[in-house]
């Protein structure tokens, strides 16, 4: 079986079923379509299968003429998981969030497996991206697939191998990227390796799922508890009037053992705010405690209070209270040049300035409305930047440094401005950094 598989994933006629067509599935789908393979794309998610069916695109940095060629070259999305069994692989990229008590949400993995299950049969591979705590792939996936009389490295073959996503970033691409492969038995990875070879520049296997899961907490929770202390360190920077914008450029020139990274209004983004909690979650099973990713989280997620204090110092300075001023925010993706709002502190300073009696606004040429969020609620849509509006605001919080703001527009018309990611090197009377 195991052989047949391999020999189809080589000579490209197996057929790659891909689950949960977002920000992960929907690259991955057209680099499978752009060398050859025949795709079947399956969400639960029917607007976005009724889109994807016309050639339409849901996500800015994937353009629609993509969607409809690959549409042309053999991707068929489908809302009907039954048609599961036409696929040799089955790639999951399905949504790992943390419910209300900041722990892991499998719901969505499950259920995908769940649904996925009745029509799974033997000679194919289940590959789970979605980021999660180790253990996972083995002890919650493997079960449900061998209850369904398939046994995981002889009739069906499991792995998990990380999605490394960046969005909006020009210079790496799916096929660039590394990929980490780690298989529930020594065929599962070398069908694993098989899936992911075809496809991407360099496969690096490791010796178990539980590996695979790991390496990438380990990566997000680097950056997490990394941005953590460069936060602190900004603290103390702006009490000692130093610009920890250019500390941190002059330190990243040492050509050995310093990574850049920079300080922000808080974390966003699907990943690094959520990730450390599935470990954190996982470690107390084993009775160990993660201090340092708290300690990280904590910090992290003080910042839009921070951001908020120094807007209330920088209104002080015109004799103005929170309460009644109008403040527009800039930016509300979590990070340039993207239209990915999740976690994005932007619409917690929103929150934040709401709850003081703002009067409050964003701007973001990527987001016209404010999207639909389980934890909050705006009915805005996005102001667009004129020397009138932008003068018609107390103050401006710069949040996220898109680069299609006119900066120099802003600069010249804006009253007050809170700059939380070092654009505005000079003027401190009208800059406040925070
Ligand atoms: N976005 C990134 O940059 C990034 C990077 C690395 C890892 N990840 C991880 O990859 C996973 C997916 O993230 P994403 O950003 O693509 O999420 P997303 O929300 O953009 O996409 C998930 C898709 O899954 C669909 N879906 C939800 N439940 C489903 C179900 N039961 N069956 C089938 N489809 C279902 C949704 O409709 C959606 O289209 C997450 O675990 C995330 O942490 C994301």
């Amino acid at each position: 079986m195991k052989n047949e598989l391999l020999a189809k994933l080589d000579d490209r006629s197996a057929v790659i079923g891909i689950v949960g067509l977002g920000y992960v599935g929907l690259p991955l789908m057209l680099r499978y379509i752009e060398v050859g393979y025949r795709v079947l794309g399956l969400d639960i998610d029917q607007s976005k299968i009724d889109k994807l069916k016309v050639g339409q695109t849901y996500i800015e940095h994937i353009p629609a003429a993509k969607i409809a060629e690959s549409i042309a070259n053999g991707f068929e999305p489908s809302s009907d998981f039954s048609r599961a069994a036409e696929a040799d692989a089955l790639i999951l990229c399905v949504p790992t969030p943390l419910d209300e008590h900041l722990e892991p949400d499998l719901s969505y993995v499950l259920g995908t497996t769940d649904s996925l299950v009745p029509h799974l049969r033997p000679g194919q591979v289940v590959s789970l991206e979605s980021t999660t705590y180790p253990g996972t792939t083995d002890e919650e996936l493997q079960p449900r697939i061998e209850r369904a009389g398939l046994t995981i490295g002889e009739t069906a073959f499991l792995v998990y191998s990380p999605e490394r996503e960046d969005p909006g970033n020009p210079n790496f691409c799916t096929r660039t990227i590394p990929k980490v492969c780690g298989g529930v038995t020594p065929a599962c990875r070398e069908i694993g390796q098989a899936l992911y070879g075809q496809v991407i520049d360099q496969v690096v296997p490791v010796s178990s799922t539980r590996a695979a899961e790991m390496v990438k907490l380990l990566e997000n929770i680097h950056r997490a508890v990394n941005i953590g202390l460069v936060n602190e360190m900004k603290l103390v920077a702006e009490r000692m009037d130093i610009d920890i914008f250019e500390v941190i450029k002059a330190a990243a020139t040492k050509p050995f053992g310093f990574v850049p990274y920079y300080p922000g209004p808080g974390l966003g983004g699907h990943c690094i705010p959520i990730d450390p909690f599935y470990l954190t979650w996982k470690a107390k099973e084993y009775g160990v405690r993660t201090r340092f990713i708290e300690l990280a989280g904590e910090i992290n997620s003080s910042m839009p209070s921070y951001v908020i204090e120094r807007t209330i110092e920088a209104l002080n300075t015109r004799r103005k209270a929170m309460n009644g001023s109008r403040v527009l925010v800039l930016g509300l993706a979590y990070k340039k040049d993207v239209d990915d709002s999740r976690e994005s502190p932007s619409a917690e300073l929103l929150s934040l300035l709401h709850a003081k009696g703002a009067h409050i606004d964003y701007s973001d040429p990527h987001i016209p409305e404010f999207p639909e969020k389980r934890d909050y609620d705006f009915d805005l849509a996005s102001v667009e930047l004129s020397p009138e509006s932008i003068a018609s605001y107390d103050c401006l919080i710069l949040a996220t440094d898109h680069k299609a703001f006119d900066y120099e527009l802003i600069k010249a018309h804006a009253d007050l401005i809170v700059d939380t990611r070092g654009v505005y090197k000079d003027d401190r009377k009208q800059v406040f950094r925070a």
